[in-house]
């Protein structure tokens, strides 16, 4: 077949022919055909690794995305010959080598399809730039959806489209812009119940295609680099996810605050402006934690400095802010001013630490402070280099970082232009390698540097560009979006695919970057972003000088942030423990229906309905003036949270939508973990631990995780994990609550908020013991208890 490449070149495409040999090495297959090399890796029974070395040489087996902890846990697996071909068999798939071409199919135990080659690996020479450019092609199976792939700013299903990596500095994209800032070569198939996952650890630019080209093929492939895919079979997609983090990594648990809210600007200048706006949060009663400093702060953009204008006592001026609560991110970019007098640059060249083109010229390109060089984040040497310059900044009192501009973004050109050279940990490449990985390593080596010298406090890191892995060790945001309605929109798939692609810390720029929000488009988005794991404001407001804070638009609207503001402190302790789930299985925090309820296939093409965490199903307001919102609810009851109302799922509900509220629904059964009103975290002691329960028949099962909110003592046993179950009926209320851990909360009781009964209790018993309550309360529509924090059970009836 003759395909044109992107410079109109042809070259003919490869396929594999015949296996003529193999051989089994442990835990690794070797199949052997004329040319072509396919190693097989049972990683464990649901995971398994297939790479090709086209013609008979493998490159070296380096990945900047693995997780160091990635165990092998294959068990009780073997080969079988058949005629047509080899079956590696697990305790949980079966995956066929066809003896004619090696293509794949993979079935369950049962021998029902979960994904199967169609024309399978193929290559081609790219005689322009070196390499090949290496294919997978599969057959889509019937009503396949495909979910993941990181920030596509598009419908969740990506059935029908085609995507591609290659970090992008998308300012101001829109709707199917692609590609835009982040790497991730990760997808999801669903069809007939059955989920898995593809990983395609790949750093060049890689592009996937869901039916686009032909209705019933899907693709993957990368312009250079090796065919080296991680296959995960569910068949639930949240377990596909865990094995995803299994392999690429989990989040370490971010410093309390990090979940409170953030306020952002580019930029608040100078410092009083910072101290201004840190009182009015505090005047005003509304919680905030996070200030940040955007480009402004530095001398002349140059990483590491101060304005000596602006900001000419940046100890002083972090010390007062954080004696008022907050806690200040400064932004960091890679761009390193060209500037024979500035010491970092000084560094940077004679160390022979900034990337060079091909021809040993430095690598010199515009960003923010004019001609910049750059730091090779792809040498070790480099990283720790970077990471011992947050030395100062963590002495004046930084609390977080920022990095920017990492695709990498230059401004006439784009990116780097390919022939640029870098490391790649002693491997030597060109910027086609080594481009999706800049963003990520940068956030790596920033993220070390701040753990160091933060120490013992946990860092906070927030980045731009990413790869598979970076959930490791920072936060994303969606980029540079804008003021409307339809980005509100985006912001809500993006949040949730990012969440499903390992990246769960993710939020969008409140209210947009670009442009001016109206009160009523803030207002909305600040209610989605109140349960977007990262909940930050920013705007650009430089040129046109309005003001994006929650009180600029009037009383009545700051009136509504306030509250949701408020009601996102009080959940932090639900939060928090869904971060938990995330940081120790990779459970992604928010979770679009349909990796919620996949059997359910009304749920596949759901784009605005997501639950964050076990048990609150959040359905944002999506237009200017809607009045009332059709939200589809997946099997269970529901209640609607601001007044209680119970709805069966598996059906669509119309919720009206005043500006104050937005459809939140909590499940039936859960018990949500509630703080006591605060303005910022560690305010003052948490006096007791409000349990929002609610009614719910069977058995249902619900926890709380809970430690110090900072520092590591957790990583030794200083964690709390508490269990609890409702085992109601009609008539009867129970609720069990087991407890492991040896934190020492500063709270004594929980207060119990039982929502939804549907009897009237006569009679309470705890721990076996009746326990007297006043009628009223007994008797009331949310009926109100104080119990020790070691209660174990309560019963009503
Ligand atoms: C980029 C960032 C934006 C930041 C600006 C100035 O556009 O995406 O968030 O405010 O640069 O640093």
């Amino acid at each position: 077949m003759q395909v044109a490449t992107s410079s109109g070149k042809y070259s003919v495409k490869h396929y594999p022919d015949t296996i003529q040999s193999w051989k089994k090495e442990g835990n690794y297959f070797y199949f052997y055909t004329s040319a072509t090399i396919l190693e097989i890796r049972v990683i464990s029974d649901k995971i398994v690794r297939f790479r090709y070395a086209a013609d008979g040489q493998f490159q070296r087996d380096f990945s900047y995305a693995l997780s160091e902890k990635l165990e092998e846990s294959p068990e009780n697996f073997d080969i079988r010959e058949w005629q047509e071909s080899f079956e590696i068999y697990t305790t949980a798939i079966r995956v066929f080598v066809a003896r004619e071409n090696l293509r794949i199919t993979i079935t369950d135990t049962e021998g029902r399809i979960i994904n199967q080659d169609e024309t399978g690996f193929h290559w081609q020479y790219y005689l322009q730039k070196g390499g090949k450019i290496v294919y997978c092609t599969k057959l889509i199976q019937e009503g396949e959806a495909f979910y993941g792939l990181g920030d596509k700013p598009t419908d969740l299903n990506l059935r029908g489209k085609r995507v591609e990596n290659f970090g992008t500095d998308a300012y101001g994209y829109a709707k199917d812009t692609d590609p835009l800032y982040r790497n991730i070569p990760f997808y999801y198939g669903l069809h007939n119940g059955i989920g898995y996952g593809i990983f395609f650890d790949n750093t060049f630019r890689t592009l996937f295609d869901f039916g686009s080209e032909r209705e019933d093929a899907s693709s993957f492939w990368a312009r250079g680099g090796e065919m080296n895919y991680y296959f995960i079979y569910g068949p639930e997609l949240l377990k596909v996810a865990e094995s995803y983090a299994r392999i690429t990594g989990t989040a370490e648990l971010p410093p309390l605050w990090a979940l409170g809210y953030h306020q952002c600007r580019w930029s608040y200048f100078p410092d009083s402006r910072v101290r201004e706006i840190g009182k009015e949060f505090r005047q005003r009663g509304i919680p905030c934690d996070a200030l940040y400093l955007d480009i402004d702060y530095m001398d002349g953009f140059r990483c590491f400095t101060w304005s000596p204008d602006g900001f000419p006592d940046p100890k002083k001026l972090l010390k007062d802010l954080s004696d008022d609560g907050f806690k200040t991110v400064v932004i960091i970019d890679p761009g390193i001013k060209v500037d024979p007098d500035y010491p970092i640059y000084q560094e940077l060249v004679q160390k022979g630490y900034a990337c060079k083109r091909a021809d040993g010229a430095l690598m010199e390109g515009d960003v923010w402070p004019g001609k910049c060089a750059f730091p090779d984040f792809t040498d070790p040497k480099v990283r720790d280099w970077w990471a011992g310059l947050f030395q100062d900044l963590t002495a004046y009192g930084v609390r977080g970082v920022w990095n920017d501009m990492n695709e990498p973004a230059v401004f006439e050109l784009g990116t780097f232009p390919e022939d640029v050279r870098h490391d790649y940990d002693g491997e030597n490449v060109s910027h086609r390698k080594a481009h999706n990985v800049y963003g990520h390593l940068m956030s790596k080596a920033t993220a070390a540097g701040l753990k160091k010298h933060l120490m013992p406090r946990r860092p906070f890191v927030i980045t731009r560009s990413a790869y598979s892995g970076t959930q490791r060790w920072s936060s994303v945001w969606t980029g540079d979006n804008m003021s409307t309605w339809e980005h509100l929109w985006l912001a809500s798939v993006q949040c949730q695919r990012l969440s499903v692609s390992g990246l769960s810390f993710a939020g969008s720029d409140i209210g947009g970057f670009i442009g001016e929000p109206s009160g009523e488009l803030y207002t909305r988005w600040i209610q989605l972003g109140a349960f977007h794991p990262l909940m930050r404001t920013h705007s650009a407001s430089n040129d046109t000088g309005f003001d994006q804070e929650p009180w600029s638009f009037g009383p009545e609207y700051e009136a509504v942030v306030k509250s949701f503001i408020q009601l996102r402190y009080r959940l932090l302790p639900y939060i928090y423990t869904t971060f938990w789930q995330y940081a120790a299985y990779g459970t992604p925090m928010l979770r679009p229906l349909a990796f919620v309820a996949q059997d359910d296939p009304e749920t596949h093409d759901l784009n605005h309905e997501f639950l964050l965490g076990d048990s609150i199903l959040i359905s944002h307001v999506s237009e200017a003036g809607m009045l009332e919102k059709s939200v589809y609810l997946p099997e269970g009851n529901w209640y609607y949270y601001f007044n209680d109302a119970r709805y069966a799922g598996k059906q669509a509900v119309t919720i009206p939508t005043p500006l104050s509220e937005m459809p939140i629904f909590v499940k039936a059964g859960a018990v949500v973990p509630q703080y006591p009103d605060m303005e910022w975290v560690g305010q003052r002691k948490v006096e007791e631990m409000i349990l929002q329960v609610y009614f719910g028949e069977g058995i249902t099962h619900s926890i709380l995780y809970e430690d110090a909110g900072d520092h590591y003592a957790y990583k030794t046993g200083q964690y709390n994990l508490v269990r609890f179950k409702q085992a109601s009926e009609p008539g009867l209320f129970r609720l069990k609550k087991k407890f492991v851990g040896r934190f020492e909360a500063d709270y004594r009781h929980h207060r119990l908020k039982i929502h939804g009964l549907p009897f009237r209790p006569t009679s309470c018993m705890v721990d076996g013991v009746a326990h007297e309550l006043p009628a009223e309360a007994l008797q009331a529509a949310i009926v109100e208890i104080q119990l020790p924090r070691n209660f174990e059970e309560i019963i009503l009836r």
